[in-house]
């Protein structure tokens, strides 16, 4: 009989109460007992650590499709990563973790997170001595080395796409443009995925450098007068400050076309799961629990080629771009970005979408 613990950290995407939900129910077949860590590495921090025990009935199986997590990310002002490092108090942080989880007694503990949870559990590994330490990568970002998905991922594109849709039934009445901005910090597989399912007229990431005066010969060339150009939060252009939104849409403006920008913004991370999402939290809750009974730990599952497995967190880092954490100062973030070889790129401009200049 073992006893693990499950905690979702960082900014949440739909498929985590799916993922939790098949956790639960794989231990309860395993008659392991699960607790829930609430509010991440916040709930942690307190004493007593916030906890709850999870069952069939704390995760009712009917509503384990809906976006949000059951636990709770954490956001709470000056209990957390963030805020304790601007204090320059990560290591007391850090031993209050440590102490938190030895307390709770658990053989293991599942941490779903993205890159800069998985980063920071791989450089503060102390933290989870004395438990086996397995994660499950989730974010809408896609940034996550080597992994070829994560949790949240398909949604979020599902969701851009159907905001899309829409905008395109009133761009037609309007003979307008719309630039539509996604999330996805600066990665850009976001953008590029749902742009290639909608067909957009043009995707911009940060990983391509574009040019404005080819964007508004493309636009002005195109066999319509509406359409959508999908920009990833990511992007800039020398010279302008703001929404990279906003900026695209300027310098449309000023070469007189007719155009709107919007911001689908935290739908992203929203909407019911979809089938793939929920393949994928199954396919890694197993992979976890079975990665705990042989006795791993430091450990995240992957899917690579159609194969669930899982890596170590030391390899997970050392494979990507390490960029300085946005919000922890000190820390380091493992990062994958949109590879200059990646498929879409090349389905993209065979399909007539401008997506940029040179890769950078
Ligand atoms: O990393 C996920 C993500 O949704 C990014 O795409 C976005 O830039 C960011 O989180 C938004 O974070 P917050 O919830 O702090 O506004």
């Amino acid at each position: 009989m073992k006893k693990i613990g499950i905690m979702t950290t960082g900014g949440d995407c739909s498929g985590l109460n799916t993922v939790v939900q098949r956790i639960v129910d794989g231990c309860a077949r395993r008659k392991w007992s699960v607790l829930g860590i609430q509010d991440g590495t916040d709930g942690l921090y307190v004493n007593p650590s916030k906890t709850i025990k999870l069952t069939d009935e704390t995760l009712q199986f009917a509503q384990s499709h809906l976006a949000g997590s059951i636990l709770a990310n954490g956001n709470a002002g000056n209990t957390n990563f963030e805020s304790s490092a601007r204090a320059g108090k990560l290591s007391t942080f850090n031993k209050r973790l440590k102490k938190s989880l030895s307390d709770l007694n658990l053989d293991a503990l599942i941490l779903i997170g993205g890159n800069g949870s998985l980063s920071l559990a791989h450089l503060y590994r102390e933290i989870y001595t004395g438990l086996q330490l397995v994660c499950i990568p989730k974010t809408i970002d896609m940034d996550v080395p080597l992994t070829d998905k994560t949790i949240g991922f398909d949604t979020a594109v599902q969701q851009l796409v159907s905001y899309c849709d829409q905008l395109l039934m009133t761009a037609r009445s309007h003979h307008r443009w719309f630039v539509v901005q996604t999330m996805g910090r600066d990665c850009g597989n976001l953008a590029l995925h749902a742009g290639v399912a909608i067909a957009a007229d043009a995707i911009l990431i940060p990983e391509i450098k574009f040019d404005t005066d080819a964007l508004v010969k493309h636009i002005k060339q195109s066999k319509r007068d509406y359409g959508i150009i999908m920009v990833s939060e990511g992007i800039s252009i020398r010279g302008h400050s703001g929404k990279p939104a906003d900026m695209i849409s300027r310098e449309l403006t000023k070469a007189g076309i007719a155009n709107r920008t919007a911001f689908p913004e935290y739908i992203q991370r929203a909407g019911d799961t979809v089938a793939t999402d929920r393949i994928l939290a199954s396919g890694f809750a197993d992979t976890a629990l079975n990665a705990i009974e042989s006795g791993e730990t430091y450990v995240m599952t992957v899917l690579q080629n159609g194969a669930y497995k899982t890596v170590s967190l030391s390899d997970f880092f050392a494979a990507g771009k390490q960029q300085k954490d946005p919000n922890i100062i000190g820390a380091m973030t493992s990062n994958a970005y949109v590879e200059p070889d990646n498929i879409l790129l090349h389905i993209a401009a065979d399909m007539g979408i401008y997506i940029g200049e040179k890769k950078k």
